[in-house]
């Protein structure tokens, strides 16, 4: 056996779509980036959609578009992917840690109410629905007050939460297209989703070099973060596959979940209930003896990830600004102990079963 932790697909159409946009429209701006944000706003239900080179690019140009700069501060959690933090430092602002609540692996409601009420310099909430599980986006709204909601949902594609896509329920959202993700654009990309026109134009101007109505008028300082017009081709034909891909990730799920229950001290992720939907971007699992269960199970032919193994506020650049083991004992003890199982929809029931056998094994 040798079962990937990823694995992306593409088809012959998003082959034959990327040459014929290749052949018939420019690189860059093309119409099919349009229609790409078009259907993906749709798939969402919002009113805007804007494609860019990156999630990180997205969370950066969201977070200026909302205003945030130096002297303010964004609160997120340090369980997160680094980028969510650097897209914070990014835009001169600092960023401002709150624990993880190990039940839900998103950021802990009652710590965050604590934080806001106590600073006056809160410009955004960033909360992230980290490995595709809905954060309960009304329940950071509730102690938001004014500030600002930007949902990180570069994990999670298609999550629901009382029936509303993720992308839709705070006042902005971005999604990553890196090639591991529920769907991707065979490459680097990003998208932004609001029903803010006043963002999402924002956006459009600071991913094209803080370009204003004329050609070479530039009212602002911008970046290059368009996305390509071929990403946008295979990222639409991706977006057409993607509840399909995601049913056979819950399937994968709960197959993990009714052979893995139960056995030694592996805790298994949190269930989503009846008002949410995981994205099941990944499947994590947690446990005291990560390390030697990670080292069985990569002889054993079955490749598993540690997303992630160092809690944000511990990376380097982040202790330079003053942060400390003992400051988040949460994230810290989610990055000792997660480890990621494969998760794609490609995985074959036989497959799946030799990874619970393989984990079962392990603990026997
Ligand atoms: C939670 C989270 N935030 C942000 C990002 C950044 O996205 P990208 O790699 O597309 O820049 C990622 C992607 O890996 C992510 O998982």
């Amino acid at each position: 056996m040798d079962i990937p932790l990823a694995l992306p697909t593409i088809s012959d159409e998003m082959v034959s779509e990327v040459e014929r946009v290749l052949r018939n429209e420019f690189f860059l701006r093309g119409e099919t980036v349009a229609a790409f944000e078009e259907s993906f706003a749709e798939y969402v239900g919002t009113d805007e959609a804007v494609a860019v080179s990156s999630g990180t690019d997205a969370l950066h140009l969201s977070l200026e578009a909302l205003g945030v700069g130096p002297g303010d501060a964004v609160v997120t959690t340090p369980a997160t992917f680094i980028s969510t933090a650097n897209a914070i430092v990014a835009t001169g602002a600092e960023p401002v840690f709150v624990d993880v609540d190990l039940d839900t692996y998103t950021i802990d409601t009652e710590q965050l109410e604590t934080v806001v009420d106590r600073r006056d310099d809160v410009a955004a909430i960033l909360p992230v629905h980290l490995y595709g599980y809905p954060v309960d986006i009304d329940a950071v709204r509730s102690v938001a007050g004014d500030v600002p909601v930007l949902s990180d949902a570069c994990q999670a594609h298609g999550a629901t939460l009382r029936g509303e896509r993720v992308g839709s329920i705070a006042d902005v959202a971005t999604f990553s297209f890196y090639p591991s993700k529920n769907m991707t654009v065979a490459g680097d990309g990003g998208m932004v989703t609001t029903d803010d026109p006043n963002v999402a134009d924002m956006v459009r101007s600071l991913r094209d070099v803080g370009r204003g109505e004329g050609n070479y008028e530039h009212p602002r300082i911008g970046y290059t973060a368009r996305m390509d017009t071929m990403n946008a081709a295979v990222g639409k034909g991706q977006l057409r596959h993607l509840d399909d891909w995601n049913e056979r990730r819950r399937d994968v799920a709960t197959a993990y979940t009714d052979g893995l229950d139960g056995i030694g001290d592996l805790v298994l992720p949190p269930d989503p209930g009846e008002d949410r939907e995981s994205a099941w971007y990944l499947y994590v699992v947690r446990t005291a003896d990560r390390d030697a269960l990670q080292s069985h199970l990569e002889a054993a032919g079955v490749e598993t990830g540690i997303h992630y193994s160092t809690p944000v506020h511990l990376h380097p650049p982040y202790r330079d600004r003053g942060f400390e083991p003992g400051a988040f004992p949460e994230a810290e003890r989610w990055a000792e102990e997660v480890l990621s199982l494969p998760m794609h929809p490609q995985l074959t029931d036989q497959e799946v079963e030799y990874v619970v056998e393989s984990v079962r094994g392990f603990f026997a």
